[in-house]
This record gives C-alpha cells, sequence and structure tokens, in this order.
C-alpha cells in the first residue's frame, strides 16, 4: 500500500485504482469495473442506477440489501423492496413470477430489478446453485427486468462450487463484489456491468460524495488480496465445517447448515438469547455477531487461524453446556 503509485481518481487517473478495476473486469468478464468504498455503496448504486423513484426490486426476506443497508434503498433512491421468502436464500421461480408487477397497472410499482445474494448472509453463507441464476435470469429477460448480483461473497461460491467468477457473473447485469470479507483487504468492493452502466455508477458514485483521490492505496490492498488470498479461502470453509462438525454434537443447537458450507455458521441454541450467547462468548475472547432475533453468526476469516477454530470451538463448548 505504501508503495502503491496514485493519481487522482475523480478523474480516472489513479493507475493503480485503473488496473484493479481491469482486472476485475476480466475476471467477472464484463466490459467495465467501478472501485466503491463498500459493499453497500455497491448494491445501492446499482439499484439506484437501474431504477427511477417509485420502482420496486424484488430481493428475498433475509437479503442484505433489505435488512443491513439502513433503508437506503428507500431513503436514498425512493425505490421499494419486495421480499420473498426463500429457502437457503434462494427464491423459487413461481414466487417471483408471482411478484412481477403487470406492466398496464400504473396504480402498482413498477418492477424493475430481481436482485439475489450469493453467497447468502443470513441463510449461512448458502451457495445459490447455478441453474436457479440461470432459471432466475430466464425470468427476468422475458419481463424485460435488470437482474442484480449482490456477490459480497461470490469468491466464496466460487471457492465451494470450483465454478469461476464470470460463469456466475455473465447472468447478470450488474454485480457487487467485496474485496474485504474474507479476501482480507482492508477497504473495497467492486461494481462491473456494461461500460454504459458503469459510466452512469461513476456518475452517481460522484453524486454520493463517493468520489476518492488518492484512493490507489486501497487499490493495491484489494488487487494484493484478489491474487493472494482468493484460493486460501477453502481453509476458511475447512474452518467454518469444523465449526457446524463441533456444534451438532451440542444439545440444544440447531445449526443452518446448506451444503456446500462456506464461511459463515448461523445457529440458536435452546433457552439462549443472541446477546447473551454474544456476551459470554466476547468474556472468552471469540466474537459473534447476532444474525436474526434467534440466531447468531460466526464468520471464518483470513486473520483466523486454525489454533483460533480450535480454542473458538473450546468455548463454544463451554458457553452452550454451562
Ligand atoms: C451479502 C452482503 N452484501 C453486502 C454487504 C455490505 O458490505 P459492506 O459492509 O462492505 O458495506 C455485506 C456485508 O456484510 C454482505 O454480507
Amino acid at each position: 500500500m505504501a508503495d502503491a503509485e496514485v493519481g487522482d481518481d475523480v478523474y480516472g487517473e489513479d493507475p493503480t485504482v485503473n488496473f484493479l478495476q481491469e482486472y476485475c473486469a476480466d475476471l467477472l468478464k464484463k466490459e467495465a469495473a467501478l472501485f466503491v468504498s463498500s459493499g453497500v455503496m455497491g448494491n445501492q448504486l446499482c439499484l439506484r442506477a437501474h431504477t427511477s423513484p417509485g420502482d420496486e426490486v424484488i430481493c428475498e426476506r433475509d437479503a442484505h440489501i433489505l435488512n443491513y443497508e439502513s433503508g437506503s434503498a428507500a431513503g436514498i433512491s425512493g425505490i421499494q423492496l419486495f421480499p420473498i421468502s426463500g429457502i437457503n436464500g434462494v427464491m423459487s421461480e413461481e414466487d417471483i413470477v408471482q411478484a412481477i408487477r403487470p406492466v398496464e397497472a400504473y396504480y402498482m410499482p413498477r418492477t424493475r430489478v430481481i436482485a439475489i445474494e450469493n453467497t447468502h448472509n443470513r441463510a449461512g453463507g448458502a451457495v445459490v446453485p447455478l441453474e436457479k441464476i440461470i432459471a432466475i435470469r430466464k425470468i427476468a429477460h422475458e419481463n424485460g427486468l435488470y437482474y442484480h448480483l449482490d456477490g459480497a461473497r461470490l469468491w466464496n461460491a466460487c471457492i465451494a462450487t470450483g465454478l469461476q467468477p464470470n460463469e456466475y457473473a455473465q447472468n447478470f447485469d450488474s454485480v457487487s463484489v467485496c474485496l474485504s470479507k474474507g479476501l482480507g483487504a482492508p477497504v473495497g468492493s467492486i461494481v462491473a456491468g456494461t461500460r454504459d452502466f458503469i459510466k452512469s455508477v461513476f456518475r452517481l458514485r460522484k453524486a454520493w460524495g463517493g468520489g476518492m483521490r488518492q484512493v490507489g492505496i486501497l487499490a493495491a490492498a484489494a488487487q494484493y488480496a484478489l491474487q493472494n488470498n482468493y484460493e486460501r479461502l477453502a481453509e476458511d470453509h475447512e474452518h467454518a465445517r469444523m465449526i457446524i462438525h463441533a456444534l451438532s454434537d451440542l444439545p440444544g443447537v440447531q445449526v443452518n447448515a446448506p451444503e456446500p458450507s462456506t464461511n459463515i455458521v448461523v445457529f440458536e441454541v435452546d433457552g439462549k438469547s443472541p446477546a447473551e450467547l454474544i456476551d459470554a462468548c466476547k468474556n472468552e475472547g471469540v466474537l459473534i455477531s447476532g444474525a436474526t432475533k434467534t440466531k447468531v453468526r460466526a464468520l471464518t476469516h483470513l486473520d483466523v487461524s486454525g489454533a483460533d477454530i480450535t480454542r473458538a470451538i473450546e468455548v463454544f463448548r463451554k458457553v452452550i453446556r454451562g
């Protein structure tokens, strides 16, 4: 990062950012890509670029864009989200077709986008099967809708399935991926799509105050993360499997364990609230977070070693049995 060659990215003149953008566009086999500050900004810029105020976006009910982005679809873009309950984060084609508003119904919101999340955070890092993605793309195209991928952890889906990022990305009009999270970069996400789409997103990013100047220092870290920490995501998946295995042996524990597992473990414990579990684990030096009103979430990533996992499992056993 200290050695990164930088320029003014507000003018598109930062060579390290430009290299990262081209590298990611190639990885995702999209015409163009844009570096943005966060996954939330990536998702919300895409939704805004695809819609006008009053439009509607179909998404899964536990989707990040619905639950964890501070209401910004409504607050910033004036659009509403239509949530559909999925199984392991995957919406059924029938439910999606039912949710699409008739084009002639001027008194209804206009459906504009179908958004999916892969891997799905709240669904325990579930991978959305490629055949589902393709089936939903068909619905989107038949109905003239844009198709957006919240691929904050797309890399984890790729490592779990052996598919390449572009095999997923080619199905979508817009893709947002994170370079922080499991890959370990301190900051940053990428939005990818057609050249025209990225042009609109570039303009919106500036309007939202997201244009950053000598940001190559961050792009350098993101580039390093992609080139050095990608394959090792498999270790995180192995670590998550170790946690799932250990939790499954404990009484009163229900683990969401969709197959294949990736780097998220969502679980609940009879008689213990998320707040109690989070506090008890924190007192023993293990950080987990809340997933829903009853469930907690443990994540594996670059900074969590095999020894840390062994320790975390000991703590889970103590806290849950105790
Ligand atoms: C599925 C998903 N999308 C988007 C985001 C947002 O990323 P960020 O925290 O970088 O804004 C997250 C964050 O955890 C996520 O899990």
